[in-house]
């Protein structure tokens, strides 16, 4: 007799779903029906646009280091993280208590959600915010109450105070937002803060934020409110999306709650050692970072040209909105191209084009413009 495990599994599972991530490249080929060999010949030449990753690849401090630290791979970790904590401290001028280092920031925000939320408890976000909130929460066994965009991309600050209630214990809003790309000044989350109750958690998720710090205030030093977290994450400007790092600064009283639920050694010793040596490299980073940003702004160009330009981006993607996406997708894999259906999104006609770097542009414009119906 086969054993039905999801009626054996907490109740939860039966609402959740695994997370579709971008296909990785040898996923898509595979996918082609190409067998080994020929997977193995096309993958240097297919472009992946798919995860807003950095296309410029590793930074050579951080390379270095994890050439160095490999060798130290027979040793468990330092569970604190306590160099990397004591230059995060450093750079954001706070206590090294006042942080919470991830598996990427992604298992930050699992952790806080699961600390603060669970059976008969909401979270509120964005209907298009990151859709881990939606998942984590699910997970946790809370509610997610999901609050629809103003203009279909941006967070309406206004309509999820009106979602707050007694029974809401996090707020989670991703700024600038993934996948929509759209950015909320600090003033406005500022006001957001002041409505509301000190006691409630609002994670503002920064994961994109070093393609906007010259465009906002950095929040760490201006936003206000006691159970504010801020999250970031060495996964897209700093180019260690593979290692995972992210953290977490907030009040120390409430990330030494959050601690409890840590796993002792969730920060493996490459990616403590990687993300260390990144922050040491700030001028490669930066330097990546306004490449990207230039090449957004021919991206958006060439969409606009098209009438495909679905809204001005501040993130390393761009949005492409056409009624054949479906197919467009399709299509582009043939041509060696991988992006990003937004339909799990509620978007069926948009697409996210990560930023790649100016030759992986050129191919995914070249090949934009064979399959455009
Ligand atoms: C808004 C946002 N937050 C968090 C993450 C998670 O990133 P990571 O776990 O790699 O730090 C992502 C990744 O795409 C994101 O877009």
């Amino acid at each position: 007799m086969s054993i039905d495990w999801l009626k054996q599994a907490v109740s939860q599972s039966e609402k959740l779903y695994p997370y579709i991530p971008g296909k990785p490249i040898s996923q898509m080929l595979r996918e082609l029906g190409l067998d080994d060999s020929e997977v193995e010949k096309r993958a240097a030449s297919t472009v992946k646009l798919a995860s807003n990753e950095n296309p410029y690849g590793v930074s050579p401090k951080a390379l270095k280091a994890i050439q160095q630290t490999a060798i130290e791979a027979h040793r468990y970790p330092d569970g604190d993280c306590f160099e990397l904590k004591q230059a995060l401290a450093k750079k954001h001028g706070i206590h090294a208590e006042q942080l919470l280092i991830g598996n990427g920031s992604n298992e930050v925000l699992e952790l806080i959600i699961r600390t603060f939320a669970g059976v008969g408890d909401e979270v509120v976000y964005s209907q298009r915010g990151f859709i881990v909130y939606a998942l984590a929460t699910t997970a946790a066994g809370a509610t997610g109450v999901a609050v629809p965009e103003s203009d279909g991309f941006t967070h309406d600050l206004n309509a999820m105070l009106g979602a707050v209630n007694e029974s809401t214990k996090v707020v989670c809003i991703a700024n600038p937002n993934n996948p929509t790309g759209a950015l909320l000044q600090t003033s406005a989350l500022q006001i957001f803060l002041d409505k509301l109750p000190s006691h409630i958690v609002v994670i503002i998720d920064e994961a994109y934020v070093e393609y906007v710090q010259s465009e906002i205030e950095d929040s760490i030093f201006a936003l206000k409110h006691a159970g504010l977290i801020i999250s970031r994450t060495f996964s897209k400007a700093f180019g260690l999306a593979g290692l995972r790092v992210g953290y977490a600064v907030a009040n120390q009283d409430l990330l030494a709650v959050v601690n409890r639920f840590r796993e002792p050694f969730n920060v493996n010793s490459i990616a403590q050692a990687a993300a260390l040596a990144a922050l040491h490299d700030e001028d490669w980073v930066m330097d990546k970072v306004a490449q990207c940003k230039a090449e957004r702004v021919r991206l958006e160009a060439a969409f606009s040209d098209l009438n495909c330009l679905a809204i001005s981006s501040f993130a390393n993607f761009v949005l492409f909105q056409h009624e054949n996406s479906t197919e467009i997708v399709k299509k582009l894999e043939q041509e060696g191209v991988i992006v990003r259906p937004l339909a799990p999104y509620g978007m069926p006609d948009v697409l996210r084009v990560s930023v790649g770097t100016r030759t992986e542009n050129d191919a995914f414009l070249a090949a934009l413009s064979k399959v455009l119906p």
